[in-house]
């Protein structure tokens, strides 16, 4: 190793870069799906990998269901049953959405604007919204929904590892030709989903990822959005 190394030399296999490279610009975001079912073996293949996820001591603390078929359906029918009656959101977690300081604020505020824009909604009309809250709590038309949760006894670390679990499992769906969209929402209706997938409230439910074949070309399918630049969120300390 020199002590002027430059990426370039940094890259011991460049093929492998550059496909890391193009997986990660692939990930996005997809809100809409195919129908079609992904074949079973193609799923176990992609959550064998994402195992591999690191994980605080290797205690892999994350314990998931992936509904499909009856089972996804059912779960759709009684999140939108469950809004329909009026029902309220639940989560075993607290989100802190209505705290964000000034420049999360604005972020997400940039993300609704454009996700609005993207599919043409007005935001004071709120038929077009619950339309959105529907599609969401359908999972977007995927055939699957993997629900993700953690035990209830940990806390951000247990959190954390559950992400980087999460993560792994997106880049391989991007990298398999399928797609995901990680849902919050789906994680602040907790007792409507616990009991369908046979979860005890010994775990707690951090979010879905609802995945499947990108209906490509539908609108707002993926959201042409930005990130902060290089030196703002991370900073070189030498
Ligand atoms: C943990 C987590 C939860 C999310 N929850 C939702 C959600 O409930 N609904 C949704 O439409 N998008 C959700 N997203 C997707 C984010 O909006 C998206 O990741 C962000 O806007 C960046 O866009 P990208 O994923 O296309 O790069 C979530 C993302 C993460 C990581």
């Amino acid at each position: 190793m020199t002590t002027t190394a430059t990426a370039a030399s940094a890259i011991d296999e460049p093929d492998l870069a550059e496909a890391f490279r193009a997986i990660v610009a692939r990930r996005r975001s997809v809100r809409a799906f195919e129908p079609t079912p992904v074949p079973e073996a193609a799923i176990r293949d992609v959550f064998e990998l994402a195992q591999w996820s690191p994980s605080n001591c290797n205690t892999q603390p994350w314990a998931v269901r992936i509904a499909s078929g009856a089972t996804r359906d059912r779960i759709a029918a009684a999140l939108l049953a469950h809004i329909d009656d009026g029902g309220h959101q639940q989560g075993d977690l607290p989100y802190l959405r209505k705290l964000y300081p000034s420049d999360f604020k604005e972020r997400q505020v940039a993300h609704i604007l454009c996700q609005q824009q993207a599919l043409g909604i007005d935001r004071d009309d709120k038929a077009s919204r619950m339309d959105l809250l529907r599609q969401q709590l359908s999972f977007f038309g995927a055939p699957h929904v993997a629900f993700l949760f953690m035990p209830a006894w940990g806390n951000e670390r247990e959190a954390s590892d559950v992400g980087m679990f999460a993560q792994s499992l997106l880049l391989g769906l991007a990298a398999f030709g399928l797609a995901g969209l990680p849902q919050t929402l789906l994680g602040l209706y907790a007792p409507v989903v616990r009991p369908l997938l046979e979860v005890g409230e010994d775990m707690k439910l951090l979010f879905g990822i609802s995945f499947g074949y990108e209906a490509k070309g539908a609108p707002g399918v993926r959201l042409d959005q930005t990130r902060e630049p290089w030196g703002t969120t991370v900073r070189i300390m030498a």
